[in-house]
């Protein structure tokens, strides 16, 4: 538990500061500690060359946040929790394997403070890494015998690969709206978040009225969640967030402020700004922090983030009230205030 009870400062060090997280989990504090010795188990290598790999893997103590929206949706809409467990280290194996992914994409060099999988062992090895975490989870996932939750687990994922590929498909493209950016992340991110509250709520037998509550209600967190990692992405300590940032624009993946600061310019101020995301790191992020104060993005970007949350909210009114209820209304709150 050491993932959720710390926040690391560097490499080799975890600070004493509680995360915010830690509060949040009291209600499933027991499952969550399951789960990680679940991840434990199923990341052990058969054989005795990969067993840096899947320690890797192991030790990449992020905040959990899948299986403890799985959790937490459990708790909050049913008395029963069956294959919770399992399914929590399912989304959480997804979820490593489009880290993995991801950061060969971004070129990032560091996650969850530590070096990538790529920058560790090379590009084809971490390719592979990620499939047979995808594989895993699928394998795990048939284990419980639930076809619907397997359906729910390949219907996720294939969004999440999706919004990852449109994202690449459309880098470089100056003309995507805020409606294609939102429909975007809906995929890449929400969609993993949707499915393990869908799923939580499927484990404790809850109507199908209440699957669907939660569904959307981690939908909304989701794109919520990535709205503000795209901030972090801009004004974020690499310190603090333990990844590489700036990968966006780096890579011309537009985000809100962006889009949102290109929409209230006129063409002359179009094409400076297009010339400045091509500028070296420091004079692009200098001069687009400029335009971003002008044009009030950074603001509008988190009043956006805001109105999800206030979304998801609304459909939290469909519980019982009860800790875990509590907790997913704080969830929320973390996701607004988050600094890693
Ligand atoms: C990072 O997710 C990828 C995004 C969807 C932005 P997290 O911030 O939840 O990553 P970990 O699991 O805590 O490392
Ligand atoms: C990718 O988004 C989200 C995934 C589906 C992995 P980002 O590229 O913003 O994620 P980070 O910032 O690298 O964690
Ligand atoms: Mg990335
Ligand atoms: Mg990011």
């Amino acid at each position: 538990m050491a993932t959720l009870s710390t926040t690391q400062t560097d490499n080799s060090q975890a600070s004493i500061t509680p995360s915010p997280l830690l509060e949040l989990v009291a209600p499933v504090l027991e499952g969550m500690g399951r789960v990680e010795e679940s991840l434990q188990e199923q990341l052990r290598a058969r054989h005795a060359e990969l067993q840096p790999l899947l320690e890797h893997c192991g030790e990449l103590s992020g905040k959990r946040l899948r299986p403890l929206l799985l959790l937490l949706s459990a708790s909050a809409s049913g008395n029963s929790a069956k294959n919770q467990v399992r399914l929590a280290t399912c989304v959480e194996m997804i979820h490593l394997a489009t880290l993995i992914h991801d950061d060969i994409l971004d070129q990032a060099d560091q996650r969850r403070h530590r070096p990538t999988a790529h920058r560790l062992w090379g590009n084809q090895a971490a390719v592979l890494l990620g499939d047979y975490l995808f594989t895993h989870s699928f394998y795990l996932a048939s284990t419980t015998g639930d076809a619907r939750a397997c359906e729910i687990l390949g219907d996720a994922t294939n969004r999440v690969c999706e919004g990852e590929l449109r994202q690449i498909r459309t880098a470089g493209d100056f003309s995507l709206d805020q409606e294609a950016y939102l429909s975007m992340i809906e995929g890449k991110t929400a969609a993993l978040c949707d499915c393990s509250c869908q799923l939580g709520a499927r484990c404790a037998g809850a109507t199908q009225e209440i699957q669907t509550a939660m569904s959307r209600y981690g939908r909304d967190i989701g794109i919520a969640f990535q709205i503000m990692d795209d901030l972090l992405d801009i004004v974020g300590s690499e310190k603090q967030v333990g990844k590489t940032l700036g990968s966006d624009l780096e890579q011309v993946k537009l985000t809100l402020p962006l889009i949102h600061a290109l929409s209230r310019v006129n063409e002359l101020q179009r094409t400076e700004i297009y010339e400045l995301v091509r500028s070296p790191s420091r004079t692009r992020e200098q001069g687009l922090m400029e335009w971003y104060l002008k044009t009030d993005a950074l603001t509008y970007t988190r009043r956006v983030a805001e109105s999800y949350i206030e979304s998801a909210r609304k459909q939290l009114q469909r519980l019982p009230d009860s800790a875990a209820r509590r907790s997913l209304v704080s969830v929320g709150e973390f996701i607004l205030r988050r600094d890693h």
